[in-house]
């Protein structure tokens, strides 16, 4: 028997663990066919725990079927958020019989230690895996990466130096970045540390990834560094920032035009919702666009053990695309859903030059299920004033999200979405993100689940993640303009295929 809470929360095309509890995404790689998620799970309770990796496997990137436990706690400690990489090579000698070893890299994080207050408690360990990812063995001679003197050192992230046929590590410790390379995923040496005076610092640094990315439209490429940061987010709680750069093999140098923009801006987000953190890309997957695969775990720390779901805690983001753009002042990472989302779409709903009334009704759940829905908009000649979009329900939840023109905002309100009182965080204030874009004109992607918002604005260089518990599923979609004259050019609902959970 399927239960309430089941039916209301449990996502139709976001990944969730199906009971237990889930944080960030780890090791995430594609490999024959197949995307392998692994994630941080407590399997026996439904807040966070003695951490194990969790698993999925999906050919499409959102029909995810769980496997068994990957990596269950051992003498070193808990298995923490970590890398995946496929050795082609065999550089780590791992690989038997011509089987291709891949190799995952994690933190063990010592409960003991962390009792008796002992510095080093966290540790980087690898395992390897010769059956493309469903069971592994835990290297003997683990931890590879001894603990140099920071209560925080953790989540290596590990990638393919092909310029200099190495392997190159990032991984946090206390506030800044370090970097190690390795011939065989065994043996590390330091090369630089990253970080200090720069970006924000109100929270301890976890989760990097490093990664080039061509500049859309130029020859260029530069490097990307990604950040999460818990507590200092935009919207306060946990978020994750991002460097522009340049690598020599060595430092990672900021870029100057990145910097004289940080100094204006202070610090640049993958998200500004509160919901999507810890997020890192695929190994082991070549875009022709040059593009990374991305996915993050949409929650945020600061009610992540409270959200009302029963048998399970949290969902991840969709898998997204990140790219780079080179603005008019600097270089902004460009997110928007994988091309892969479209093939699920089966109606379209589409009406051009929508004449407002006030606040109108653009549809409702008798046309469109808005539990699984994308959806495409265009606002033409804004004025002054809020561009809000609503969807309610008959208990009176209202999910109210859009831009208001004269403060340069993007905004979403779920402080009236449904039920909030699971924590005094989730609903103390409404999110906000500056606009970018200085176009006449305001379009963008709105993905919907039944507790999740993802929108993708200024061509997906705003993004702003948001997770909500209606009482009962939002029905009727509502759009609302400052000016009777203002019309909404297009909008397109289109219908997601996507099994009914
Ligand atoms: C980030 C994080 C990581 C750590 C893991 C523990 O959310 O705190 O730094 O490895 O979660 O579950």
């Amino acid at each position: 028997l399927v239960s309430s809470n089941e039916l209301l929360y449990r996502p139709n095309f976001h990944f969730s663990p199906d009971t237990g509890w889930m944080n960030d995404p780890n090791g995430m790689f594609f490999y024959n066919g197949y995307y392998h998620l692994y994630f941080q799970h407590y399997p026996d309770g439904t807040k966070w725990g003695p951490m194990h990796w969790g698993h999925a496997v999906s050919s499409d990137l959102f029909n995810w079927k769980e496997q068994p436990i990957a990596l269950y706690p051992d003498d070193l400690g808990y298995i923490f958020s970590g890398s995946a990489v496929v050795d082609h090579e065999n550089t780590s000698g791992f690989g038997v019989d011509g089987k291709i070893p891949i190799v995952a890299i994690f933190t063990s994080h010592d409960p003991k230690k962390e009792k008796t207050g002992e510095i080093d408690v966290e540790n980087q360990s690898i395992a390897y895996s010769l059956d493309e990812g469903l069971t592994w063995t835990k290297y003997e001679d683990n931890p590879v990466l001894k603990n140099p003197g920071f209560r925080d050192f953790r989540d290596p992230k590990v990638s393919w130096d092909n310029e200099r046929k190495r392997w190159t590590m990032v991984l946090a410790a206390g506030q800044e970045i370090q970097f190690y390379t390795s011939k065989d995923l065994k043996s590390w040496e330091k090369l630089t540390s990253f970080g200090e005076g720069i970006g924000n610092h109100d929270g301890v640094w976890e989760c990097p990834d490093f990664f080039q990315l061509p500049v859309i439209g130029k020859s260029e490429k530069k490097w990307v560094l990604l950040v999460s940061i818990n507590p200092g987010g935009p919207n306060t709680g946990s978020a994750t920032q991002y460097f522009v750069g340049d690598f020599d093999g060595s430092d990672f140098i900021l870029d100057e035009s990145f910097k004289q923009e940080m100094e204006k801006e202070h610090s640049f987000w993958v998200d500004y919702g509160r919901d999507d953190y810890a997020g890192v890309t695929f190994s082991n997957i070549e875009n022709k666009d040059g593009s990374k695969l991305f996915m993050g775990w949409m929650s945020n720390w600061l009610y992540a053990n409270e959200v009302p779901t029963e048998k399970w805690r949290s969902a991840m983001t969709i898998a997204r695309t990140l790219e780079l753009t080179k603005g008019e002042n600097t270089f902004r990472l460009v997110s928007n859903p994988v091309p892969e989302l479209n093939e699920f779409e089966v109606e379209k709903l589409k009406n051009s030059d929508v004449p407002l009334e006030g606040k109108t009704l653009l549809t409702t759940s008798k046309a469109i299920d808005f539990t699984r829905a994308r959806i495409n908009f265009k606002v033409e000649d804004l004025v002054d004033g809020i561009y809000t979009f609503e969807l309610t329900n008959s208990k009176g939840d209202k999910l109210r999200f859009g831009y208001d023109v004269t403060e340069g905002n993007y905004f979403v309100d779920r402080n009236k979405a449904g039920i909030t009182d699971f924590s005094d965080r989730f609903s103390d204030r409404i999110a906000i993100a500056p606009r970018i874009s200085t176009q006449k004109d305001w379009s963008g992607t709105i993905v919907l689940d039944k507790t999740s918002i993802e929108l993708f604005f200024d061509d997906g260089q705003t993004v702003m993640t948001e997770i909500f518990f209606p009482q009962a599923p939002l029905d009727s979609f509502y759009f609302e303009a400052p000016l009777d004259e203002s019309k909404l050019e297009y909008i397109e609902i289109h219908q997601l295929k996507f099994n009914l959970n």
